[in-house]
């Protein structure tokens, strides 16, 4: 393993979240401020071989599982080739080959996807109700990711498939305990976000929902709910009910963060990365112009090692981040939706 990926608290950073456009067919409120969002000239967005040059480079000091994130990844041309290219780094040590995405045309590429390497696959559906979800997505869609949930629970060769829910208090907290039902009979794991703050997307903590005031709900219904183990380095501490086939997760970024077990890099998709690598620091530095200027392997290395050292130990908490300077959620290579 790479010192360059270890940093001065000595996480390493084996996973890879790579940000392959800054665009989405779904528009949800809390990812993208209502104005819209700027869209960089095509020609800043890194191109399938720089990508698959970075990814490899990364791939060469230690990195073990890449995640695909937009925008929504599933927009960008040649995402099935990007897959393939990606899968032919596993000699070097890449066990693990995700996506995250809001699942809009996947129930008729999954499968595609999965032969050309995707190992897992997480869904953002934050409503079962139709009308709440056209409401928070200010789009409609809602069956084709119902579809695509029911394709991935079938699809051999997937490892694991997750649904992201993020909960925003009197609009879909409502229905914690409808989500927990659908993991009755399915292997499924169904993951309740909290609600964070990104530029443009009006957050409030009043908004918010802490995970605790959801296991409470939940726990009322299902006493027996007991505590289930964590993946190494899981952003979701994860819970399961005796007799259920799925599990439930909470992400609890803003009440209780995981900073301590972070492993993560972001690659944005006009070539950045975060400066001192968190996801909630605005500073950043761009492998593109690097890579684009001649840059050798080793100068990629030692700018991704400066960044890697520069990391601090946790993020500012609810009161300290500096919202406004950092990008919007859909353009740090998250979640769903754009123009
Ligand atoms: P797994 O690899 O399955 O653990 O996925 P993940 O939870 O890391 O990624 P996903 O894209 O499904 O994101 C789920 C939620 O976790 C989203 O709200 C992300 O914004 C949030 N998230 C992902 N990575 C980080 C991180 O490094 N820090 C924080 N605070 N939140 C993160
Ligand atoms: N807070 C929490 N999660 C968010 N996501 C997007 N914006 C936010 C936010 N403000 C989630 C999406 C997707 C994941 C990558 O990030 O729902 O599942
Ligand atoms: Fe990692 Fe920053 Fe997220 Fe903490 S807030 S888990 S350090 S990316």
């Amino acid at each position: 393993f790479s010192p360059v990926l270890v940093d001065s608290f000595n996480r390493r950073h084996d996973y890879l979240r790579i940000s392959l456009t800054e665009r989405c067919n779904l528009r949800c409120f809390y990812c993208m401020p209502s104005e819209g969002i700027e869209l960089s000239p095509r020609e800043h967005i890194l191109t399938d071989d720089e990508i698959i040059r970075l990814a490899s480079l990364f791939v060469k000091s230690g990195v073990r599982k890449i995640r695909l994130t937009g925008g929504e990844p599933t927009v960008r041309k040649g995402l099935d080739n990007i897959i393939a290219r990606l899968d032919e780094l596993r000699p070097f040590g890449l066990d693990s080959i995700a996506m995250t995405s809001n699942g809009l045309t996947l129930h008729r590429r999954l499968p595609d996807l999965v032969r050309k390497g995707l190992t897992h696959l997480n869904l953002s559906l934050d409503t079962l109700d139709p009308f709440k979800f056209e409401f928070m997505a200010r789009r409609p869609g809602h069956g084709a990711v119902l579809r695509a949930l029911d394709v991935a629970l079938s699809c051999p060769g997937l490892q694991s498939v997750k649904l992201n829910v993020v909960v925003i208090k009197g609009l879909n907290d409502s229905e914690v305990l409808d989500f927990v039902k659908l993991i009755k009979d399915k292997s499924l794991s169904v993951r309740f976000i909290e609600f964070m703050p990104f530029t443009g997307n009006k957050w409030d903590k009043d908004k918010m929902v802490p995970s605790t005031q959801l296991l409470d709900t939940i726990k009322h219904q299902h006493p027996t709910i007991a505590r289930a183990p964590d993946e190494l380095n899981d952003t979701a501490r994860s819970w399961q009910i005796p007799g259920y086939t799925g599990n439930i997760g909470f992400i609890s970024s803003m009440s209780d963060h995981f900073c301590s077990s972070c492993n993560r890099l972001r690659l944005t998709a006009d070539g950045q990365i975060k400066a001192r690598v968190c996801l909630f620091d605005a500073k950043e530095v761009s492998l593109r112009d690097a890579v684009r200027n001649g840059a050798t392997d080793e100068d990629l290395l030692q700018i991704i090692g400066s960044a890697v050292i520069g990391k601090k130990e946790k993020h500012a908490g609810m009161e300290g981040i500096d919202v406004l300077a950092n990008r919007p959620m859909i353009l740090i290579g998250g979640p769903q939706q754009s123009l």
